[in-house]
């Protein structure tokens, strides 16, 4: 029993391949001297016992004393290296996931300064890191594709309010805003890239946010999407734009759903055919119930961006999730596994947004040039004086 409540310990906490092998040597050292113990007429189980108070399992020989401190000694090190080993690992992940102190130390007041002093940034440099970031953590991926959909969302093309251009979305204000929820994460994954590049350069967060963006669509198989630089820095908060300029994902029905998704698009400028193919960024990433409180991955291959979101919206039999983890009305596919959200299904029912599924289904090359397209038109809303680098 012992020795299977260790290796259920071993499954659960480790996933580095030298916390396993320190471990399994452990299990290894107290496995063998059990045997050869045992081999010599001390059971097993009783010696495991062996430093227990009980005082009638006492060794005879030198060398069974030396197998059974040994064996002893390697029944204790297991949990210890369990427990050591696993903080570790969960300061490491930590680390990775969310550097609390480099977030709210970001210059993002007014009395902060920043570096603004005329030399233009080595962009390479910077899509390199952003790309090996992705290259460490494929899944980090994805929500850098949302941040920078959700920083140019805000568009307002009467009142030519909002979008990326300003890079408000590092501010608290606006992180808090409903459908940003999660996004305060990524946000402190891009904090040392720009304290390093931003130290000597002008490197601003909207550029870097939206660079992001593309570098992660591209580094998952995504299409290249051309990015133009020159996005300049509010460090105001009232230019914060209100909450609810992003879409909802279930207005209640159909109908009022496909509605919301052509107010808010439009809002921004954005037909039906771009409104879907927008979407297709869903072949990425998740939903989280800590984030939106949705639950799951759209396709089978979260991490890399192709026209699965589509294939598999066609065609799967959709149905509402019927499990006692999810909590908000989202679909399910048939093998439960995946999901889709009222406003993806929006787009197989109603007549005008299918169109454009049905050639994204069966035409990758046209959603990836479509895609491109329109992604590159929502990182540059409202942004003016950009250039090529
Ligand atoms: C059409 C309206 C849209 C709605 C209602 C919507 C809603 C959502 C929701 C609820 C999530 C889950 C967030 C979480 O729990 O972490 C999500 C994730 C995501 N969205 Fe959208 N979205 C829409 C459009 C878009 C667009 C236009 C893009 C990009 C072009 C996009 C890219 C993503 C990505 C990549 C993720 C995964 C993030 C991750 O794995 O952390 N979405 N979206």
């Amino acid at each position: 029993m012992l020795e299977l409540a260790f290796v259920c310990v071993i499954k659960a906490e480790f996933e580095g391949m030298f916390s396993r092998v320190v471990v399994l040597l452990v299990l290894f050292t107290y496995v063998v001297c059990g045997f050869v113990l045992q081999k010599q007429g001390t059971p097993l189980r009783r010696s495991a016992f062996l430093m227990s108070s009980s005082g009638n399992v006492m060794p005879s020989t030198t060398k069974q004393i030396a197998l059974q401190s040994l064996k002893s000694l390697g029944l204790m090190a297991g949990p210890l290296a369990v427990t050591v080993l696993g903080l570790q690992q969960q300061r490491a992940d930590a680390k990775l996931d969310y550097d609390q102190k480099e977030y709210e130390n970001r210059p993002n007041k007014q009395d902060q300064a920043v570096t603004y002093n005329g030399v233009p940034p080595d962009f390479a440099a910077v899509r390199a890191d952003i790309a090996n970031m992705i290259g460490e953590r494929a899944d980090k991926g994805p929500t850098l594709v949302r941040l920078a959909w959700h920083s140019s969302g805000t568009y307002d093309k009467i009142t030519k309010t909002g979008g990326s251009q300003k890079g408000t979305i590092r501010f608290k204000e606006e992180l808090a805003h409903g459908a940003n929820a999660g996004l305060d994460i990524a946000v402190s994954w891009l904090e040392p890239i720009f304290k390093k590049f931003n130290k000597a350069t002008d490197l601003s967060y909207a550029d870097l946010y939206t660079l992001a963006g593309v570098v992660a669509i591209e580094k998952l198989g995504g299409p290249k999407i051309p990015w133009r630089a020159g996005r300049v820095d509010s460090f105001e908060v009232s230019d914060v734009t209100p909450d609810g300029r992003l879409p909802d994902a279930d207005k209640g029905n159909p109908m009022a759903t496909a509605e919301g998704l052509r107010n808010i698009f439009g809002r921004m400028g954005f037909n039906d055919q771009e409104i879907v193919a927008l979407s297709g960024a869903h072949a990425l990433g998740r939903c989280h119930a800590t984030a939106s409180g949705y639950v799951g991955p759209w396709t089978f291959t979260p991490t890399t961006f192709n026209n699965q979101y589509f294939v598999l919206l066609k065609g799967l039999q959709w149905v509402p999730a019927n499990s006692k983890a999810i909590t908000k009305f989202q679909y399910a596919d048939p093998s439960g596994k995946l999901m889709m959200l009222p406003s993806d299904i929006v787009l197989i029912q109603d007549g005008e947004f299918k169109k454009y599924v049905d050639i994204y289904a069966k035409d990758q090359k046209t959603f990836f040039s479509d895609f491109a397209a329109a992604f590159q038109k929502l990182e540059e809303l409202g942004c003016e004086n950009l250039f090529t680098v």
